[in-house]
């Protein structure tokens, strides 16, 4: 165990949030904003319209993976240790040479724009990032610009996640920008050149690029503007028609050097779930190796993300390991943890929050996600990041 007396440990409480809560509810305030996951859920569903629901809560084939995904977590519990004292904890961790104030982070999410009242998502979400320090990746696909987004993040890190064009002029371009703007990192997703059979959407037909939104970045990129040949809003179905050839990249080991070649900001490879694919990656000179199925969205039929994990981290010999896919409250961030990943994302619980209150909701969710983990910690006794191991945890029968 670490000592529990160094001076830096109480930076955040994140615990303390419930005491906020329970303090409020003394002058008759009781929360407005859900605090179990499954109303979260419901909640959100009823404030969303019925395709934008398909599309945020919707997967793959018949959902088993993405169901998967958050079942995998039961199949692990945490060994609560006594006479700890732990007091006081500390969630930092380091990411890329950064301190974090907790592994928690926002996995790109390309509707959250519409996720918004206002349509204005993917700023809500960077003030999130900005009011709680929890990093945000920007998604490629965006109602607002990756400079807009990177404007209201204050002093919290971003990421850029790059849906990587057929184009490379175009591909470079918007690295390039996300440099300029301030991004941290590249994050390259490497499961989504196409779009995996989601029958939800197809039911009602749905996809939002197709009725043009969620391509602000396209829409304001010079390199896109003059293959158009016009600006996007003299020809907006031209400009949807340009996108959907210039999408998605079919990525093979082959573009790995132009990729790392072409941005001097640590690289990511979000999708990795097989240790000989992150064994690979990393010998192609990335950064940072990211674990995720994609939430289950991208293909049914596999396994869940959780339990590609450690052998992911076992292969990326001491890179840092992101994970996603599955993650739906602080005993989940806990375990990923214990399991050896750096960082831990989240998807579709912010975008809820999103729809249900705003930034306000994006925070409360955030908030609530670390005072669980926070409080974890605290009554079994993993004081720090660096107390949470593989034998902390126990895999049940
Ligand atoms: C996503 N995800 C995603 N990933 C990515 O790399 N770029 C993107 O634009 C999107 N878009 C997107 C939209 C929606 C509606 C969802 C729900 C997800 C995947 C996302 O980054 C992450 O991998 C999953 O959401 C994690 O799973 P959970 O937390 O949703 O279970």
């Amino acid at each position: 165990m670490s000592d529990r007396h160094t001076p830096h440990l109480r930076e955040t409480a994140f615990g303390d949030y419930q005491n906020e809560i329970y303090l409020s509810a003394l002058t008759g305030v009781v929360p407005d904003l859900p605090m179990a996951y499954s109303e979260l859920e419901t909640r959100a569903a009823g404030a969303m319209s019925p395709p934008l629901l398909s599309y945020v809560a919707g997967g793959a084939g018949d959902e088993a993976t993405q169901r998967a995904n958050v079942a995998a977590f039961a199949h692990w519990g945490l060994y609560p240790r006594m006479f700890v004292g732990a007091r006081e904890r500390d969630l930092s961790v380091e990411v890329l040479g950064a301190t974090w104030p907790s592994p928690l982070f926002m996995a790109p999410v390309g509707v959250i724009g519409l996720c918004a009242q206002d349509g204005h998502g993917d700023l809500a979400a960077a003030r999130a990032a900005a009011r709680t320090g929890v990093p945000l990746i920007a998604s490629t696909l965006a109602m607002d610009s990756l400079e807009g987004v990177a404007a209201e993040l204050g002093s919290t890190p971003g990421f850029f996640q790059l849906y990587t064009p057929t184009d490379r002029e175009l591909a470079e371009s918007l690295i390039h920008r996300a440099e300029q703007a301030g991004y941290k990192a590249i994050v390259v997703t490497l499961d989504t050149w196409i779009t995996g059979w989601r029958p939800r959407d197809l039911a009602t037909g749905n996809f939002p690029q197709l009725r043009g939104n969620c391509l602000a970045n396209y829409f304001s990129d010079p390199v896109f503007r003059r293959r158009l040949g016009t600006h996007p809003t003299d020809d907006p179905r031209g400009a949807v028609l340009l996108w959907t050839q210039l999408f998605g990249k079919a990525l093979t080991w082959e573009d790995l050097p132009w990729l790392r070649s072409v941005t001097h900001l640590p690289l990511i490879v979000k999708g990795i779930c097989h240790p000989e694919d992150a064994r690979r990656a990393k010998d192609g000179g990335v950064d940072a190796i990211y674990c995720s199925n994609h939430g289950g969205r991208q293909s049914n039929g596999g396994l869940p993300a959780l339990s590609a994990l450690p052998d992911v981290i076992a292969a990326a010999d001491g890179l840092p390991v992101l994970f996603d896919s599955g993650v739906r409250s602080g005993a989940d961030v806990v375990k990923a943890l214990a399991l050896g990943a750096t960082a831990v994302g989240i998807g579709r619980p912010y975008a809820y929050g999103l729809a249900l209150g705003g930034t306000d909701g994006i925070v409360h969710v955030l908030k609530s996600m670390l005072a669980e983990a926070d409080l974890i910690m605290a009554v079994d006794g993993y004081p720090t990041r660096a107390d949470l191991t593989p034998q902390s945890l126990r895999s049940l029968p």
